[in-house]
C-alpha cells in the first residue's frame, strides 16, 4: 500500500515537472522585422531579389536575401509549418498557418523618405503592426464566407496559440550611423526611442490576443562588410578577429536596452511568455571561431565582387549585372561554396550560418510557450 502511495506521488510529480518543461507545440507564427527574416515581402512590393538567390536550397530566387533558408524558415521546419507567406505576396498565398509582416530594409521607426531614395522600406514595424491588426480582423470577416477561404486564412483561435517572432533593430543602427550620428549619440538618443517603440508594438500585438513572443536582439553589425566598409576606420577600431568594435559595442548597447524592454514586458504583460533570444552571441561566435565550423574566412561575402570582403557597394554587389558588347554578364556571383561562407552578400548570413544559429536556438524554441 505504502509503496502504491509513494509511486502515486512520483508518478504525479513527474506529471507535474514533466508539464512544466513540455516541448511547446506552435500551430501558426506570425513573423515581424527585417530581411533577417523576409520571405519574400519587399520582393513582393518591390521586385523580386534576382539570381543568384536562393541557389544552395530553393533552385531560384525565393524572396530571400540568402543562398537558401533563413533563420525563420528553420523555425517553421521545426513545428512542422510550411515556410511562411509574405503578408504582401498577393499570389499563391496560404495563410492558415501564419504570415510574414517582414521585410528587407525595415527599420522599428518609421520611414519618412523613399524606398527608391534610401533603400529602407516603408513597411516599418508600426506599419507591420497595423497590417497584422488589419489581418487579424479582415481574415476572420472573409474566412466567414467559408469554401475555399477555409483553407487559406486562420481558425480564430489560432491567434492566441500561434508564436510572435520578432528580429528588427539592425537598419534603425545602420541608418543613424550612415546619417553621420556618432555611435554615442545613437546609443544616447536613438537607443531609447527605438526601444520605446518596440515596445508599444508588442504591446499591440498582445492587445490583438498574441501570447508567446519570441524576440531576437540585434546582431555584431560590427562584422559585417556593408557596416564596416562604409566609413574609414582606424586600425584600433578593429578587434582580434576583424569586427568593428564601436559598430558591435552600439548593438550591444541595442541589446542591453531591449534585454531591459522585455522584462518589463514580462509585467506589463502578465499573461505573456515572452522569450530573449540572444542571437548576437551565437552570430559573433561565427566570426570568432568560424574555423571549427569549416569557415575559414567568415567577414568575406560568398557573392558579390571585389574588394576586400568581396562586397562593394559602389559598383553594386550580389547579383550586379553588367552589359558588355549588348550582353548581359552576372558579375555579382555567387562563390563555389556557399556552405562554407558565413556572410551571403556583405550584409546577410548564409544559409550554412543560418542553420548552425538555428540550432544554438532551438533548446529555447521548444520552451517558448512557457513563463520565464
Ligand atoms: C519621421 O518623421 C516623424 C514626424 O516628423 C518623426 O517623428 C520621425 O522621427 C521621423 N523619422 C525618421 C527616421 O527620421
Ligand atoms: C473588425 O473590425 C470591425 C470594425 O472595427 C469590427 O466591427 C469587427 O468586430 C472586427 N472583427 C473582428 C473579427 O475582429
Ligand atoms: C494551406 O495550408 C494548409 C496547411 O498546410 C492546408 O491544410 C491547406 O489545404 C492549404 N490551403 C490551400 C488552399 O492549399
Amino acid at each position: 500500500m505504502k509503496s502504491i502511495i509513494s509511486s502515486l506521488f512520483a508518478l504525479y510529480f513527474l506529471s507535474l515537472s514533466s508539464s512544466a518543461h513540455a516541448q511547446c507545440h506552435f500551430p501558426a507564427i506570425f513573423n515581424f522585422g527585417d530581411s533577417n527574416s523576409d520571405t519574400g515581402g519587399l520582393s513582393a512590393a518591390f521586385g523580386q531579389a534576382g539570381p543568384p538567390h536562393g541557389i544552395s536550397f530553393f533552385g531560384s530566387p525565393a524572396g530571400r536575401y540568402c543562398d537558401g533558408r533563413l533563420v525563420i524558415d528553420f523555425i517553421a521546419e521545426s513545428f512542422g509549418i510550411p515556410y511562411l507567406s509574405p503578408f504582401l505576396d498577393s499570389v499563391g498565398s496560404n495563410f492558415s498557418y501564419g504570415a510574414n509582416f517582414a521585410t528587407a530594409g525595415s527599420p522599428i521607426r518609421a520611414v519618412n523618405t523613399t524606398f527608391r531614395r534610401t533603400g529602407y522600406s516603408p513597411f516599418s514595424l508600426d506599419v507591420q503592426v497595423v497590417q497584422f491588426s488589419n489581418f487579424h480582423n479582415r481574415s476572420q470577416t472573409v474566412r466567414s464566407r467559408g469554401g475555399i477561404y477555409t483553407k487559406m486564412l486562420p481558425e480564430a483561435n489560432i491567434f492566441s496559440k500561434a508564436l510572435y517572432t520578432i528580429d528588427i533593430g539592425q537598419n534603425d543602427l545602420t541608418a543613424a550611423y550612415f546619417a553621420k550620428k556618432t555611435v554615442k549619440e545613437i546609443g544616447t538618443t536613438d537607443v531609447p526611442e527605438l526601444i520605446s517603440q518596440f515596445k508599444t508594438a508588442v504591446t499591440n500585438i498582445y492587445k490583438e490576443g498574441g501570447r508567446y513572443f519570441w524576440i531576437h536582439n540585434t546582431g555584431p553589425i560590427g562584422c559585417l562588410a556593408y557596416v564596416i566598409e562604409w566609413f574609414p576606420l582606424q586600425a584600433s577600431d578593429f578587434d582580434a578577429y576583424g569586427c568593428a568594435s564601436p559598430l558591435n559595442h552600439l548593438a550591444q548597447q541595442f541589446n542591453d536596452a531591449l534585454s531591459q524592454a522585455v522584462t518589463e514586458l514580462r509585467t506589463s504583460l502578465s499573461e505573456a511568455a515572452i522569450t530573449y533570444v540572444d542571437v548576437y552571441s551565437v552570430k559573433y561566435d561565427l566570426f570568432a571561431h568560424g574555423q571549427s565550423h569549416g569557415f575559414n574566412t567568415p567577414l568575406v561575402s560568398c557573392c558579390g565582387h571585389g574588394g576586400k570582403y568581396n562586397y562593394n557597394r559602389k559598383t553594386g554587389g550580389c547579383g550586379k549585372k553588367i552589359t558588355v558588347d549588348g550582353k548581359e554578364i552576372l558579375i555579382g556571383k555567387s562563390c563555389d561554396e556557399p556552405g562554407k561562407a558565413v556572410v551571403w552578400d556583405g550584409i546577410h548570413f548564409t544559409q550554412a550560418a543560418n542553420k548552425i544559429i538555428f540550432d544554438k536556438i532551438v533548446t529555447g524554441l521548444n520552451m517558448a510557450c512557457h513563463k520565464q
